[in-house]
């Protein structure tokens, strides 16, 4: 069995708990409390977060494993009350809006879904979303190191959001990512406010079995 580190940083589970208690996630096996720490609160705190922050966030992201290391991925980053931010709020989707107007910054994910040269000839990277969703995953992990809190959003207008930002045909956009620091439940809206708690996930054995596939089809 891998040994595990200890915890890399205690204080900010702490500073995040506003609903950790209501929800345990106790991992079946053991794991790095990174991992069931991390979760998409909706409360943010409205401060701003500097670019290096961020860019930090992005470093990590930047050394996530990529078929070839052709490392697909982009990101188009704006922090709030800055001109880049209009664009890209403007095209979430009004239930994102309510609650990701207190974020400190967006940043859109995307990749490049060709390798090579552009042109008639270019060849399909077929692993180009797998590879985003692996930087992805390291910006949000390298946020919950960071005290920060990521959420990601699919509830945006794509093409509207690749006409405001000039993203060329060759590129996916995947998501949107909220990020700031996390903020009292109490300022969300009824419905929302109540869903403000980390979730569980599937048993392990729905999801990983030894050989042959023997999922729901
Ligand atoms: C690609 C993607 C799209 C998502 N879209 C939205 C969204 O539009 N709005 C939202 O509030 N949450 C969104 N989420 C957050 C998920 O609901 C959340 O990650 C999931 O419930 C697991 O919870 P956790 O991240 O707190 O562990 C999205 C997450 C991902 C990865």
């Amino acid at each position: 069995m891998a040994t595990l580190r200890p915890p890399l940083d205690a204080a900010p589970a702490a500073r995040h708990d506003f609903a950790m208690t209501e929800t345990p996630r106790a991992p079946a096996h053991p794991i790095d409390p990174l991992f069931t720490r991390r979760w998409s609160p909706r409360a943010l705190d409205g401060a701003p977060i500097a670019e290096a922050e961020l860019l930090t966030l992005l470093e990590a992201a930047r050394w996530a494993p990529s078929a070839y290391n052709a490392q697909p991925w982009r990101f188009l980053y704006a922090r709030r009350d800055t001109p880049a931010w209009g664009p890209m709020f403007s095209a979430l989707v009004p239930f994102n809006q309510t609650w990701a107007q207190n974020a400190a910054a967006l940043v859109v994910v995307l990749s490049r879904t060709i390798s090579g040269p552009a042109g008639p000839d270019a060849q399909t990277n077929r692993w180009h979303a797998f590879d985003a969703g692996a930087a992805w995953a390291s910006l949000a992990f390298q946020a919950e190191l960071s005290g920060l809190a990521a959420h990601a959003m699919a509830g945006f207008d794509a093409e509207a959001l690749r006409a405001a930002l000039a993203v060329p045909a060759t590129y996916d956009l995947h998501a949107v990512v909220a990020i700031g620091r996390r903020g009292d439940p109490a300022q969300l809206p009824d419905p929302l406010r109540a869903r403000e708690a980390p979730n569980g996930r599937n048993p392990l054995s729905a999801i990983a079995a030894e050989g042959a596939f023997r999922f729901e089809e």
